[in-house]
């Protein structure tokens, strides 16, 4: 499915006004402004707001295996998938340090969500310690070629650049005094491991 498609059921299917362009470098360029309904369903510190995964979800109608990394308590009710978070208290499919995702048969998934702690303060909130977003896109290494993966983040992360295209950017605002995001959607190239 080329990036033309995936903006056409964006469209589409959250009946949201086009947002997205393909630039003339052919990268996706766009910004979502997500409106008053910013609030955070399931009310846990630093989860998605609504309307992400109904985004996101628009965009990748192909995708078969969704693994949600850093996943707390993410709506799989909206975005169905397997979840990965170190913390066991949250139940996730597996419990693994993102860093290394040493139990996940990475090969199997065509999705991976990732939405990692921003900054040491937001650790704090999770009793977890900052993560290297290097090793993270090192260990992401494992998925098979053109598998995407979609980093929600206010830090663009290390990655090999013979590994991994970075094919889409989206600036997110949500409202006043909340901060600003990206979203990175990298494809898995078949070059190397
Ligand atoms: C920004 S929150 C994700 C919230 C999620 N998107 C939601 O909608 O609920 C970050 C999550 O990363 C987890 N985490 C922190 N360090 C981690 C690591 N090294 N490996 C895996 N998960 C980690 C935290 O436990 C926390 O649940």
């Amino acid at each position: 499915m080329d990036w033309q498609n995936r903006i056409d059921n964006y469209v589409r299917e959250t009946g949201f006004p086009l947002s997205l362009f393909i630039a003339g470098d052919n990268r996706v360029v766009g910004t979502w402004i997500m409106g008053n309904d910013y609030r955070v369903k399931s009310s846990y510190y630093g989860g998605y707001p609504a309307g992400y995964l109904r985004r996101i979800k628009a965009l990748f109608p192909d995708k078969e295996r969704t693994l949600h990394l850093f996943s707390g308590k993410v709506d799989l009710s909206v975005f169905p998938g397997d979840t990965v978070d170190i913390n066991p208290d949250l139940k996730p499919t597996y419990i693994d340090d993102a860093q290394s995702l040493k139990s996940v048969p990475l090969e199997k998934y065509d999705l991976v969500l990732a939405d990692p702690p921003y900054s040491i303060e937001d650790c704090e909130r999770y009793g977890t310690s900052m993560v290297k977003r290097n090793l993270v896109m090192r260990a992401l290494q494992r998925l098979s070629p053109d598998a995407h993966v979609v980093w929600l983040d206010q830090v663009l992360p290390m990655y090999r650049k013979d590994v991994f295209a970075p094919e889409a950017v989206i600036g997110m605002w949500k409202s006043t005094n909340h901060r600003f995001r990206g979203i990175t959607i990298f494809r898995r190239l078949a070059t190397r491991h």
